[in-house]
């Protein structure tokens, strides 16, 4: 079995859909959980659920049972898929009626008894981050204090890059910054984690409708050299910012000197608009890195995602198609330059 997780109940009626329409085939709810089940059948090796934040794929499933009990049968499956010596990438959390994700009581327990046969086993598990090079293994508690586990070797962490997440269950909340100058500055941070690649000291970034500056700001903060384009501008000391060059310009219309390492976008348009973007910059090759909003009105018009499916099979990025976190009515598509 695959267990998808929305991001909260309320963006399980289009995670439903999108899977309807990916696939072919019809999730099952698990009752007041923003949790779907399917049929490990369905092949999910490098496809895109952009609506999900977070999967389990090709699950066991180990009955309530003692909490140590539930550990070392977890650790054997573990161990037939990883080989001694490994470190490994480990999330354990709960998912509650109440709090959605949770990492601490039966959780914590659990993972600390599966820490421990782990390290006699002679495996270690990585303690903050995640590392993507390394295999992962993933165990969520249900309320039936059933265990589920979904074990990734090395391999197979490349093919379901756009399906998992960094985070413990897909949840996170970055904190806040009272000097950004809007609170939109939490989707280019959280996107760089999910990316796995962070904006470095000395790159090149366009921001594509910058205003008020979020973006520019964390980009500047990580040290690189920001072209900002709005109708408006940013805020005055972004403005005064050497390092920032500001057009007033139409963001669709402008095309760089130079290949640049980022291009990033905010733009309050239709998605078909975006998917101008991603033909531009992405197909284009003019830029190593991409972070683009895809933003919808109401509740529809989320089938134009399987265009971007598309997109992200015919070009030569890795590319990543999710919602954030800190996305509200959107989700994000984004990408590295395949090395
Ligand atoms: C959601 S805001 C961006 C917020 C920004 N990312 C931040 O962190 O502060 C979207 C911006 O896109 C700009 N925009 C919309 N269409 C545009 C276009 N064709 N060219 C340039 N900017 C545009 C709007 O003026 C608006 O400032």
């Amino acid at each position: 079995m695959h267990y998808i997780l929305a991001k909260n109940i309320d963006w399980l009626e289009p995670l439903v859909e999108e899977i309807q329409n990916s696939f072919e085939v019809k999730p099952d709810r698990v009752t007041g959980l923003p949790l779907l089940k399917a049929s490990n059948t369905l092949d999910l090796r490098d496809k895109y659920i952009a609506f999900s934040t977070c999967a389990l794929i090709n699950t066991t499933s180990f009955l309530e049972d003692s909490i140590s009990k539930q550990a070392m049968s977890i650790v054997e499956s573990i161990l037939s898929k990883v080989s001694e010596d490994e470190t490994i990438n480990l999330h354990v959390f709960s998912m509650t009626h109440k709090y959605g994700v949770l990492e601490t009581g039966r959780a914590e327990i659990l993972k600390d008894k599966i820490h421990k046969n782990l390290r006699k086993n002679k495996i270690r598990i990585i303690r903050k981050g995640f590392e993507r090079s390394l295999s992962f293994a993933q165990v969520m508690l249900l309320d039936d204090r059933s265990a589920i586990l979904s074990i990734q070797d090395t391999e197979e962490v490349s093919h379901y890059n756009s399906l998992y997440s960094p985070y413990v269950g897909g949840f996170n909340n970055v904190e806040d910054d009272k000097k950004a100058p809007s609170r939109a500055f939490k989707k280019i941070v959280e996107a760089q984690e999910i990316l796995g690649k962070n904006i470095s000291n000395g790159e090149t970034l366009i921001d594509l409708g910058a205003c008020p500056g979020g973006w520019t700001y964390i980009a500047r903060k990580n040290g690189a050299k920001v072209i900002a384009i709005d109708r408006s501008e940013l805020r005055e000391d972004l403005m005064q910012d050497e390092q920032v060059q500001f057009l007033q310009t139409d963001a669709f219309k402008y095309r760089p000197e130079e290949i640049l390492d980022w291009a990033v976008s905010d733009i309050i348009s239709t998605p078909d608009r975006v998917i101008e973007l991603m033909t531009t910059w992405v197909l284009g090759k003019l830029c190593r890195n991409f972070i683009f909003t895809i933003k919808f009105q109401g509740k529809e018009g989320y089938t134009v995602l399987e265009e971007f499916k598309k997109l992200a099979n015919e070009c030569d990025f890795k590319i990543i198609l999710k919602q954030l976190n800190a996305n509200k009515n959107e989700v994000t598509i984004m990408g590295s330059e395949r090395e």
